[in-house]
């Protein structure tokens, strides 16, 4: 396992994305709609850099199964939001991979009637998009690996880390055995910072 992002990195990213957010809405009220369960960290650090009104609220999303890395059939749960009828909606993901779980909620939020949706992401994987949309706000872009940490998990695994790491052919072979994570989990191999292509 190899850090692509410290903590600290995360963080700086958050206050960018931050800093764009407050630039986009102002003062406005805000609708920050959150997916599970990935961006549930993400969601937590973003929002206490907000200032204006904000109402949260989190929606469902899995297209990955069990030990998968590939996506599954998606599965889409919404029955907890708000009314959106005129309202703006800023719709925050940990991941935009294949952009299939942000596109069918972008059209979910739309027919519920919301005055503007905007997508946020902390991460984009390069070369993976199956859909025309792209996010709005994008934290980082990182190359095609599997990532877990900072709400990311694999198979439950990970999810804690306060880094992002990339996992690497071993660590997917020991959970797919069932092990537990590798007692190494939190001090994965530091890789030199200038090697991902993050933004
Ligand atoms: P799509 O392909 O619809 O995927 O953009 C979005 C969802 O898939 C999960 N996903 C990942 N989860 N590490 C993870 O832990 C990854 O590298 C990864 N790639 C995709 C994630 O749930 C995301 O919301």
């Amino acid at each position: 396992m190899q850090v692509l992002l410290s903590a600290a990195e995360l963080a700086s990213g958050i206050d960018r994305l931050a800093d764009t957010v407050r630039r986009e809405y102002g003062r406005r009220p805000l609708v920050v709609v959150g997916v599970l369960t990935g961006s549930i960290v993400l969601v937590a650090d973003l929002i206490r850099r907000l200032e204006c009104p904000i109402e949260l609220s989190m929606v469902s999303a899995s297209s990955y199964r069990g030990t998968a890395t590939a996506p599954g059939r998606l599965e889409l749960r919404l029955d907890s939001l708000p009314d959106l009828a005129g309202r703006d909606v800023l719709l925050v993901d940990d991941i935009f991979d294949t952009g299939r779980t942000l596109e069918a909620l972008v059209a979910e939020l739309r027919r519920r009637g919301a005055a503007s949706i905007r997508s946020l992401v902390l991460v984009q994987k390069a070369g993976r998009a199956e859909v025309a949309m792209q996010p709005d706000f994008v934290g980082f872009d990182i190359p095609d690996v599997f990532v877990v940490g900072y709400g990311l998990d694999f198979d439950g695994a990970w999810r804690h880390l306060p880094h992002l790491a990339a996992l690497d052919s071993a660590d997917i072979a020991a959970a797919r055995v069932g092990s537990a994570p590798r007692p190494d989990a939190h001090r994965p191999t530091p890789v030199d910072p200038a090697g991902d292509a993050r933004t």
